[in-house]
């Protein structure tokens, strides 16, 4: 036995028997003790460590119960192969970004802590022990409550709590959905095109054939999607992603319709409705028909995607099996994390946090627009109504993609258009998010971008 083995012993006698037990196993998984060796008696050991034989018996014991090491009748023990763990590779270190134009993630600097802070001491004090059990997979009604009530005033959605599941972003709720549907039978869903290539990646992981079904500035081109016919499409009227287009009311109604002619679901991506800043945000379409179109809404944009709660409206005929599969998947989201956002909703703080995040928000973008028009004259910027972002449109011959490499190096992040293509013509773009980037930066972030830009725009 190797002498640093046994140091190691000594050092920690207090725990003797355990300590024995935690060495020898390190040792053996690590490889310091190769399959085969054999170890001393525990005779030898315990006098080796001076202490009693039953201490070295036990371990034994138990190493050879969990499998490490073989016990023979008046023989040392023998050590057992056990397979190496093969070496992962580390974490890199998130990059540190001189101008961060990301497209997808709100300021989480303004995420309401202290609101936060109270309502979850609160809950923490008075929330029956019910609550720390397993609940209704659908989740905890206080939210289920609150959520359906502030549906209703800002987005004109029509659902109740009982039809209302808590998933952990719109993420899950898609995958849900999506397994639900293949178990009916489903075959295909359609997302528009351009759109986010991690939904994509969801709908497929079920199984499901991905369609794209093309976008125009009235948004989702229903007479298309009318010949594609999936089972199912996901859409963004108020907010196209990311081209920012909001569906005209002649395409809600046709959309409406195909999906009541077909029997076919609509899934509205409501992720960022809130955030729109020259006029009145338009309702959801799920207002027109709840038995056709499941409305998701999620708290990634309005608070922080760390909270990874959103919500689904279902029709009456996908309640249970939504229900069901949400159980299967994770048996319910956090409980506190609910109550805690259950009760911001309910009193009014997540109205002011968005009222807060949204005066932030338009400065952010005004100041962009205005900075675009003085740096790159020559570019049109489209969806700047609304959101989190806007869309720089590039010539049909440009590489958006070697653009935001080249743009990296430069220590600037930004997406590309090109990649969220799903079939037909791939729009060459950049995506410029405001999320993370402060007021009093924009200007510059726009102008380090102009100079990587401009001389490839000639
Ligand atoms: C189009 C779109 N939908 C939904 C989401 C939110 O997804 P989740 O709620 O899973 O964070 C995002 C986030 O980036 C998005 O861009």
């Amino acid at each position: 036995m190797p002498r640093d083995l046994l140091v190691d012993v000594e050092l920690r006698r207090g725990r003797l028997r355990r300590t024995l037990q935690e060495v020898l196993r390190c040792a053996i998984q690590d490889g310091r003790l190769g399959s085969g060796t054999t170890l001393p008696s525990s005779r030898t050991l315990a006098g080796d460590l001076g202490v009693s034989r039953g201490v070295v018996t036990d371990v034994y014991d138990q190493l050879q119960a969990e499998g490490y090491v073989e016990l023979r009748a008046r023989r040392a023990p023998v050590v057992i192969a056990v397979a190496r763990a093969t070496a992962s590779a580390s974490d890199p270190p998130a990059p540190i970004w001189r101008y961060d134009f990301v497209a997808t993630t709100p300021d989480v600097d303004l995420f309401p802590r202290r609101a936060w802070i109270r309502f979850l001491e609160r809950s923490l004090r008075t929330a029956p022990p019910a609550v720390f059990d397993y609940g209704d997979h659908r989740g905890r009604i206080e939210l289920r409550r609150a959520i359906r009530d502030y549906l209703a005033r800002v987005r004109g959605v029509r659902t109740e709590p009982e039809r209302i599941v808590i998933t952990q972003g719109f993420t899950q709720a898609l995958d849900l959905l999506c397994r639900v549907l293949i178990d009916r039978g489903a075959k295909t869903i359609a997302f528009e095109t351009p759109s986010l290539p991690d939904a994509w990646a969801t709908a497929r992981m079920s199984g499901l054939n991905v369609v794209g079904c093309p976008v125009d500035r009235n948004g989702l081109d229903v007479d298309q999607l009318r010949s594609l016919n999936p089972d199912a499409v996901v859409t963004t009227p108020a907010h196209q992603f990311p081209t920012g287009a909001v569906m005209t009311p002649d395409r809600r109604r046709h959309l409406i319709a195909w999906a009541e002619s077909a029997g076919h679901v609509i899934v509205e991506d409501d992720y960022d409705a809130e955030f729109r800043y020259d006029r009145l945000g338009v309702g959801a379409v799920q207002g027109l028909d709840p038995d056709h179109v499941i409305h998701v809404g999620t708290a990634s944009k309005t608070l922080a995607p760390a909270i990874r709660l959103a919500w689904m409206s279902l029709p009456g005929h996908l309640i249970d099996d939504i229900r069901k599969a949400k159980g299967t998947a994770d048996s319910g989201s956090p409980a506190l994390d609910q109550l805690v956002l259950a009760d911001l909703v309910a009193s009014g703080e997540y109205d002011r946090h968005i009222g807060l995040a949204r005066r932030t928000y338009r400065q952010r973008r005004d100041r962009l627009v205005t900075s675009l028009a003085e740096a790159l004259p020559e570019v049109r910027v489209f969806g700047a109504d609304a959101g989190l972002h806007v869309v720089l449109d590039l010539p049909d011959d440009f590489d958006d993609v070697a653009l935001a490499n080249e743009a990296a190096r430069h220590g600037i992040a930004i997406r590309a258009l090109s990649p969220m293509t799903l079939g037909g013509i791939r729009r060459q773009g950049l995506l410029l998010g405001y999320g993370k980037l402060a007021v009093e930066r924009v200007r510059d972030a726009v102008f380090a971008l102009a100079a990587i830009l401009k001389p490839r725009l000639r």
